[in-house]
């Protein structure tokens, strides 16, 4: 080909593919952080155990009931909290809500379940079925809510991770990295709901230590999570409560008073590539199949413990995702841990005990 002829080629291309991003492009990205260095792999968390293998739908979120010797709760994408019995390890489509977007769950003192519906906010689901306790804040809706924690003066504090995409659309706001997530609160006694913090990257899993003296709030995007004084002279001043190596999701106090965290990887060289420049990612944004490519290309599975002052205890993983990938909660119970993802069909079950022998 003459060289001019080339020139000509490559020029029709790159404008092209300027005007499809021009005319395409759904996001209005911001720069990510800088992604953290990546412990050395240990592996442990290939060593699980499947429960409920084949009956759950992509189980986000795992709570363990521990006055009833360990019921273990999720709720999966056919739209069910699902239960099972701790004697005899059987499940049961327990309550039903409906819809796609079930996700963070945890139990109100007055034996409902609190549950953020990613499309239709914080809901209340008891035997009188499910109750709408807020859709929206300050006028603006709820589009995202995502996780939540009662405290005991029955507060609830949730997360709306984005008020730019819904579930759905997730990967657009992690490519984004717009930060638009709230903490949330709402008050049992008024029904009012306030923002308790705003201009989260991802605002995702929601804790309280045993004491109560803050909240922390995780940033998927920007691999860290917040806390909120509660009490004390610091109360409503927020800082970092913990740096991660991976893209923080649900977060719950274990029985040692220690948190563990779930750690999205949304991480790969080509993910790590593409965050870098808010061009490559309005390219990559632009086009239905780089979007899905690009998911694709992060395997892997990561959690942590981490103690009420925020330093990590130990980081538990399956590297490349071999037998557990996009591992969205951790929950301590009885000297286990169980896991929930939303790139599975069952709950993983792993022994402490094991991995503590193993470390050593
Ligand atoms: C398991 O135990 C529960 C509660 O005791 C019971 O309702 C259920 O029928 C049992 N399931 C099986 C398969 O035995």
């Amino acid at each position: 080909m003459a060289p001019a002829l080339l020139a000509a080629v490559v020029l029709a291309a790159a404008a092209s593919l300027a005007a499809h991003v021009a005319l395409n492009c759904p996001v209005k990205p911001l720069p990510s952080p800088p992604p953290p260095p990546t412990p050395p792999p240990n592996n442990l968390l290939q060593r699980l155990e499947r429960l409920g293998e084949g009956a759950l739908d992509a189980p986000e979120d795992v709570y363990v009931d521990a006055a009833a010797g360990g019921a273990l709760y999720t709720a999966t994408r056919d739209g069910w909290l699902q239960r099972m019995h701790p004697n005899n390890g059987s499940w049961e489509r327990w309550r039903f809500v409906g819809g796609t977007g079930l996700l963070g769950i945890t139990p109100s003192a007055d034996g409902t379940m609190l549950v953020c519906d990613a499309d239709k906010g914080l809901l209340r689901v008891g035997e009188e079925g499910v109750t709408h306790l807020a859709s929206e804040v300050d006028g603006s809706t709820i589009r995202f809510a995502d996780a939540a924690i009662e405290g005991s003066d029955g507060t609830v504090y949730f997360s709306d991770a984005s008020t730019r995409f819904g579930f759905d659309r997730w990967y657009h706001d992690f490519i984004e990295s717009s930060a638009t997530g709230r903490l949330l609160r709402y008050d049992p006694r008024s029904g009012k709901t306030s923002v308790v913090l705003d201009g989260l990257g991802f605002a995702n899993g929601v804790a309280l230590p045993r004491d109560e003296a803050f909240v922390v709030v995780c940033e998927s995007s920007r691999f860290r999570c917040m806390k909120v004084w509660l009490k004390g002279e610091k109360a409503g001043k927020a800082e970092t409560f913990v740096d991660l190596p991976g893209c923080p999701d649900n977060i719950r106090l274990g029985s040692d008073g220690h948190f563990w965290i779930a750690l999205i990887q949304l991480r790969s060289p080509w993910l790590d590539f593409i965050t870098r420049w808010t061009f490559t990612k309005r390219v990559v944004a632009s086009f239905t199949g780089l979007i899905e490519w690009s998911k694709g290309t992060a395997k892997g599975a990561m959690v942590a413990q981490v103690t009420e002052d925020g330093n990590i205890v130990r980081i538990l993983d399956d590297s490349e995702g071999k037998v557990i990938n996009f591992v969205t909660s951790v929950t301590e119970f009885n000297g286990d841990i169980f896991l929930g993802s939303l790139a599975t069909n069952f709950v993983g079950k792993l022994s402490l005990a094991q991995v503590i022998q193993q470390e050593q």
